[in-house]
């Protein structure tokens, strides 16, 4: 089933094919960009562990994931909209392609217009939200060609392969979205 289509990528529900693969994505390359430096071995049993205290919890997380699979079927990540708050429109968003291979090919930017269009016109957010480390040149860049302002620098939050980085927080408010039609044209991104 697909939720979001795009033009690289599909956005489709987050279910257990996806889950099989968490063991290695989060203990690649790519849990050490996502969490800010952090590398941290994660066994299975602690993820099932967590994955329990999640589903217990008082207040779960309010937010919606998805998995992101290439046309060709391949499971290659997940972007979240996560602490969304209905009250004040405002939500934070979360983007991931696990698989490394497919860094820097424009995956990742298909399915962040396809998620912002998403928050904005079908979930009614006013603003969205994203942060990172200071050495995390994917995300800046993708951050400036799909619109985000850098609105905050936080000094020396993440220590990552024992270099001290920034936390760059980036906003994009509801009327700076011109729509994915616009981006699609504006970016050039095409289907391959
Ligand atoms: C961040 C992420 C979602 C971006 O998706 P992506 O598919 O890699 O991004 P895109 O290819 O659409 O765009 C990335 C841009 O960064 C550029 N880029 C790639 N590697 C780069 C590098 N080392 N230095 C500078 N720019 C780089 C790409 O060339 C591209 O810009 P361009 O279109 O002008 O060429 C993905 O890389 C990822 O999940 N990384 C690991 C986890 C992570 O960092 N998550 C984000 C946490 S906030």
């Amino acid at each position: 089933m697909i939720l979001l289509e795009g033009l690289l990528v599909d956005l489709v529900p987050y279910g257990r094919a996806f889950q099989a693969r968490e063991h290695a994505w989060y203990n690649n390359e790519s849990m050490f960009w996502a969490s800010m430096g952090e590398r941290e071995l994660l066994t299975r049993a602690r993820m099932e562990q967590q994955r329990r205290e999640e589903a217990e919890a008082d207040q779960p997380e309010t937010g919606v994931t998805f998995g992101a699979r290439t046309k060709d079927g391949t499971l290659i990540g997940l972007f979240g909209i996560n602490f969304l708050s209905c009250y004040h429109r405002v939500a934070n968003l979360g983007a991931m392609i696990n698989e490394p291979a497919y860094w820097g090919g424009g995956y990742g930017t298909d399915a962040l217009l396809l998620v912002v269009d998403y928050a904005f016109d079908w979930l009614d957010m006013r603003r969205l939200w994203l942060d990172t480390m200071s050495s995390n040149a994917r995300v800046l860049r993708q951050m400036q060609k799909v619109g985000f302002t850098p609105e905050a620098r936080l000094r020396s939050v993440a220590l990552a392969d024992g270099q001290w980085n920034d936390e760059v927080v980036f906003g994009l408010m509801r009327d700076e979205w011109p729509g994915r039609d616009t981006m699609i044209a504006r970016l050039g991104l095409r289907a391959r």
